[in-house]
């Protein structure tokens, strides 16, 4: 091993966290107020390892998690962020029934499997089927034909779905069930792929298997095309997060939630994180605007006493107090962030929070003594700020980044030419209208005067959360490279600052040229 060049020189001007933050204690910093110092390396960028505990319990491939905002995480989200090694918070800003369900369908998702096939029915004329793949630009045309109860009846090949037979009945034209190759649910296992793979080898020219209960109900589709690019993604560097059961992780958040008395409702909320842990839950997010008060602290409490092995995330707080209140309280992950977000306006309304860096900064020594790990929430605009925050942090919570991604709930918009979804704060009037007042300490009424502390935007389109995971993953292991950070825990050991001028900071982007093309 070549000699590790070490100069003091170098020791005076570029810090280590406990030299640095208490040297600049008079002044709040964010990301861009700092950089990091490079370091000797021996570690290539694609040899880096990201994997991350949030609790014993709770460990993720890669360290990115998905706000719990309602034009965020949902469960096609937390699916993609899962997938991918990170995990997805489904938002609470829908009725708790409805909550059950997206994590269930997080839950109970197996990849490559289409759970809500399109179905066609006997009687319908192969005129409306081609209208239908008209009207909704289907890429396809083999359909499960199924009857009003959701038996398969048989399998509509595409090769006749043509105009040459738009009045015939579909009936006269499928290929009946007793011809159809199925599988049943129990036979396809563990490892659906794997079943689904061998059975494609086995039945050459067959591209389709349909997936049927016991009752033989239609339950899901497998095509040879997700086959195949499934089996290539398993020789990704990030293996998608799962439990112990093999299923993708969810988490998902719930509030402080009072009674009409203006009582904690420790009764509705317990019943609901019961539900949740029934179907699989493998966090809960507390999440409100002032995790160190009261309510947030009570809630934490009631759900640490009921389940003791629950993963609880708690927040948020900037301040070491308010990290240790929440980690008496039970709490074993803290978000740490009040008004960095990109759609947040808590710093002009009330006058608050604190800027990240220096908040990560006070809340991780707190945390690293209470034995609790802190999550940094809001404010990330590229990759470069997550290697920051990862110095202080063992995961990252984003909202904007993700916000503009197929995933995402909401539709795309055009607006002159671009394509836009809708990305707005959870304590914005729209939002906490539908629901999320709680969370910012407000009634949902709103004849009642509040001050939303959040702002309704746009995010551009920026397609699938792959593609934008893809960079955020390349830029985080290129800054580890760069300070020879072999995993996280050696990031965050390593990790040197130096502030940063505001010329020093035009110098950092692309500057005195013409872009062409932005970097991602
Ligand atoms: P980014 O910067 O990733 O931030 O878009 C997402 C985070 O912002 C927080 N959040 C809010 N904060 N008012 C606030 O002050 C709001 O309306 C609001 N909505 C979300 C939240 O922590 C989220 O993860």
């Amino acid at each position: 091993m070549a000699a590790i060049h070490h100069s003091q020189l170098d020791d005076t001007f570029y810090q280590p966290a406990d030299s640095f933050f208490p040297a600049n204690q008079k002044i709040g910093l964010t990301y861009d107020d700092i950089t990091l110092a490079t370091l000797y390396s021996e570690i290539l960028p694609r040899d880096t390892q990201l994997d991350t505990a949030l609790t014993e319990q709770l460990r993720l491939n890669i360290p990115v998690i998905s706000s719990d905002m309602d034009t965020v995480t949902e469960s096609r989200m937390a699916i993609a962020m899962a997938l991918n090694g990170g995990l997805g918070l489904i938002h609470y800003n829908m009725p708790e029934k409805q909550q059950l369900s997206e994590v269930s369908r997080v839950k109970y998702y197996v990849q490559g499997l289409i759970q809500d096939p399109i179905t066609v029915k006997p009687d319908q004329l192969i005129g409306d089927v081609l209208q239908l793949i008209e009207e909704k630009k289907f890429s396809f045309s083999t359909f499960p034909v199924v009857d009003d109860k959701g038996k398969l009846v048989g399998l509509l090949f595409g090769h006749v779905v043509k105009p040459r037979y738009a009045n015939k009945k579909v009936m006269e034209a499928l290929t009946p069930r007793d011809q159809v190759r199925t599988i049943t649910k129990k036979e396809l296992g563990k490892d659906p792929i794997a079943r689904a793979d061998k059975f494609f080898n086995e039945h050459i020219g067959i591209h389709k298997l349909i997936v049927v209960d016991d009752e033989d109900r239609l339950h899901g589709l497998i095509t040879m095309s997700d086959v195949e690019r499934i089996t290539l993604e398993r020789k990704a560097q990030f293996k998608p997060a799962r439990d112990a059961q093999f299923r993708l992780i969810c988490g998902a958040a719930v509030s402080a939630t009072r009674n009409a008395f203006g009582e904690l409702d420790r009764k509705r909320i317990l019943s609901h994180v019961e539900a949740l842990v029934e179907r699989g839950v493998d966090a809960v997010a507390v999440s409100t605007a002032h995790g160190h008060s009261q309510g947030v602290g009570d809630t934490v409490r009631v759900l640490r006493d009921a389940f003791p092995k629950l993963a609880i995330i708690a927040g948020n707080v900037t301040s070491a107090a308010g990290v240790e209140y929440l980690a008496d309280s039970g709490a074993n992950a803290i978000k740490v962030g009040q008004g960095p977000g990109s759609i947040c306006t808590t710093r002009m309304v009330a006058g608050v929070g604190i800027p990240q860096m220096t908040a990560l900064y006070v809340c991780s020594r707190a945390a690293a003594k209470k034995k609790v790990t802190i999550l940094a929430d809001g404010g990330i605009t590229k990759s470069g700020d997550i290697v920051k925050a990862l110095t202080l942090s063992q995961a990252v919570i984003c909202g904007g980044i993700f916000a503009g991604c197929n995933e995402a709930p909401g539709d795309v918009v055009e607006i002159s030419g671009k394509l836009y979804k809708q990305y707005r704060g959870m304590g914005s009037y729209a939002a906490m209208k539908a629901g999320s007042a709680a969370r910012y300490g407000h009634d949902k009424n709103p004849a009642q005067k509040v001050a939303p502390e959040g702002v309704e935007a746009l995010k551009e389109a920026c397609g699938s959360v792959d593609r934008v995971l893809a960079q955020l993953i390349g830029g985080i292991q290129s800054g580890m490279g760069y300070l020879g950070a072999a995993n996280l825990a050696q990031l965050r050991a390593k990790a040197r600052y130096i502030r940063v001028s505001p010329a020093g900071m035009r110098e950092a982007a692309p500057h005195d040229v013409v872009e062409l093309k932005t970097g991602n």
